[in-house]
């Protein structure tokens, strides 16, 4: 047990933001976390009022993240954050990611983790050289079926992997809503602040990520076809990617945000030789199994059958079964692990295994990766572009 809570700042998340909120009420899940500071909105006037808003002490409420560095910084030990979130778009994670590092505090950022891929191996190497901590937050990541997916790969019950394929379908940019005042639809679509890619850096890396952590293998080839469906738009909006893994798996990733009234159809299906799995986020407490010379199983997250179930599913499970659980408490399961490890290192005591789960700036490079490849192949008349990092 930690003797003390962890004390967070937020840079982004303000009145004028979309995951900011979700961030605070998964960092608040578990009583181990206390927002103490934050930079919240690129416009002064939000970020003060935001954090009036939010009753934070009013000479913790910075107008820009400089400032919230160095005044951070200065505070005796048992005052100062031990970590920042970073929640503002893809364009402005570098920086002061870099800056929180170099500050001596630890960091949690939003995905895709950098603008370029060079950034991204810099902040690596800043991770390492610093030996902070850091958390990318690929929500899917923290569901407990996910996870219990990953761990059935990883018991070899379903025999090798043959076939992944992913899909994750949004409806929301059916429109060209980046003209008509949405906020989260104007950066995303605009090369400049999201980056070389559109619905494959904000939705297919998630893809990419669930693909390669439930089945344990990485991307090495991969052959893209990306498209701008509503014309007037800067970057791609949907996209189909057929995937090479190590060991001999292929598969399937497409994405799109234009499959009008579709929400969150995030979905992944694994065979094996034996068997397989399914899992979909939009019913995330359910991992469907089947076999080959048995009939199939549901699994339920919150059953009483705890030892059917491994312990990184039962540890990410919060309430019994049936009360259903999502989104909101996956992030509250990456964060819960990053505390409990951050925690477990400042007071010199050894984190468990399940704690230890949760992305990280390796992830994040992958993450980079897969966009850069994805573009590059989409733009290539060769059939297949080797997954480079
Ligand atoms: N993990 C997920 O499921 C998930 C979901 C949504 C968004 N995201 C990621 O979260 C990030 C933010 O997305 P969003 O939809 O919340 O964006 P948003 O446009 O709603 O909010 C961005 C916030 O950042 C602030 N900001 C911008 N520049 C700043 C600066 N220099 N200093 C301080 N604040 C600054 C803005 O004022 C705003 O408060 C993106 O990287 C996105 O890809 C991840």
């Amino acid at each position: 047990m930690s003797n003390r809570k962890l004390r967070m700042g937020m840079i982004g998340g303000g009145k004028d933001a979309f995951i900011g909120a979700i961030h605070r009420i998964a960092a608040n899940m578990d009583g181990q976390i206390e927002l103490v500071c934050g930079a919240l909105s690129m416009h002064a006037d939000v970020a003060q009022e935001s954090g009036k808003m939010l009753f934070l002490a009013p000479d913790r409420i910075y107008n820009t993240y400089d400032e919230m560095f160095k005044a951070e910084a200065q505070k005796p030990a048992d005052e100062r954050m031990d970590f920042v979130t970073i929640v503002t778009p893809n364009f402005a994670h570098f920086a002061p990611a870099m800056q929180a590092l170099e500050n001596g505090f630890n960091v949690v950022v939003e995905k895709p983790v950098t603008f370029t891929l060079e950034e991204a191996q810099q902040l690596k190497a800043k991770v390492e050289e610093t030996g902070l901590m850091l958390l990318l937050t690929h929500t899917y990541a923290g569901y407990p079926m996910v996870k219990e997916a990953k761990q059935l790969v990883k018991s070899g019950a379903l025999g090798k992997v043959r076939k992944i394929y992913v899909e994750y379908i949004q409806g929301w940019l059916s429109r060209l809503s980046e003209r008509e005042g949405n906020a989260q639809a104007s950066w995303r679509t605009d090369p400049t602040k999201s980056g070389k890619s559109g619905c494959m850096g904000d939705i297919g890396t998630h893809a990419a990520h669930l693909a390669e952590y439930i089945s344990g293998l990485k991307i090495t080839e991969l052959n893209a076809s990306l498209n701008i469906v509503v014309d007037g738009r800067m970057l791609d909006d949907d996209g189909a990617v057929l995937l090479r893994f190590e060991e001999g798996a292929t598969g399937t990733l497409i994405a799109s945000q234009v499959a009008a009234g579709e929400e969150n159809a995030l979905k992944i299906r694994v065979y094996g030789e034996n068997g397989s799995l399914e899992w979909a986020q939009m019913e995330p407490n359910t991992l469907i199994v089947k076999w080959l010379d048995k009939p199939a199983e549901i699994l339920r997250a919150g059953s009483g059958y705890t030892d059917r179930l491994s312990s990184y599913a039962t540890h990410n499970c919060r309430t019994p079964g049936g009360h259903p659980e999502g989104y909101l408490e996956a992030f509250g399961n990456l964060y819960r692990n990053f505390a409990l490890t951050l925690s477990a290192k400042i007071e010199g005591r050894e984190p468990k295994a399940e704690w230890l789960d949760f992305p990280s700036i390796d992830d994040g490079i992958r993450g980079m990766a897969f966009i850069n490849n994805v573009v590059a192949s989409n733009q290539s008349n060769e059939k297949w572009t080797k997954y480079t990092i």
